[in-house]
């Protein structure tokens, strides 16, 4: 079972998520969505709403877990399977590191799509990979709950699922840039 859209923003309203984690969450459901889209022209075979799902609900527990310090990508895939959701959970449990499951090098799946669209996406601005690791270390130095390995590793593994989705595409990883802030992302969160 997928949520609906609209259940998804019901959730986010529910679990007040504050407005400037909606703004980043929207953006990177655009940048996963328009991905996927173009993926699925080349050949693969991603479940559109369950990227869709998995984006909006990937920072789910975010909002809470800047006042306990816990594991927001444990907590938001704990409520999510509460919810009845698993494959949604699953997702949200690997936005900020992928696995443990199987690397295919053929094969882009939902996870490694939100995980890497929210590589992509500093606050609501898209910007390359380099400069949100630039940030993510800034931002978290010391404190990352949950997060057992240096971010030096984690970007390397997004580097190269960075490769492997482009590989299959006919656009650039720096395209993304472009084409995003033409389309005006980081305006008021047009969803909610
Ligand atoms: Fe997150």
């Amino acid at each position: 079972m997928i949520p609906a859209r609209e259940e998804c923003f019901e959730l986010i309203r529910k679990y007040e998520m504050f407005p400037h984690i909606v703004r980043h969450t929207r953006v990177v459901t655009d940048v996963a969505l328009f991905i996927a889209h173009k993926l699925n022209d080349s050949g693969q075979h991603l479940d559109i709403a369950l990227v869709e799902a998995g984006a909006l609900l990937h920072d789910i527990t975010k909002t809470i877990s800047i006042t306990t310090g816990e594991d927001h990508a444990q907590t938001g895939y704990e409520l999510i399977v509460s919810l009845g959701y698993p494959e949604v959970a699953d997702i949200v449990r690997q936005h900020v590191r992928l696995g443990p499951v199987k690397y295919d090098p053929d094969v882009v799946t939902e996870a490694e799509l939100v995980n890497y669209a929210d590589k992509r996406v500093k606050h609501d601005k898209v910007v390359s990979l380099k400069d949100r690791f630039t940030d993510i270390r800034k931002r978290y130095k010391n404190k990352f709950a949950g997060l057992r390995v240096p971010f030096d590793v984690i970007e390397q593994e997004t580097q190269v699922l960075e490769k492997k989705i482009f590989s299959k595409i006919d656009i650039s990883p720096e395209e993304i840039n472009r084409i995003f802030s033409e389309s005006g992302s980081g305006k008021e969160a047009r969803f909610f």
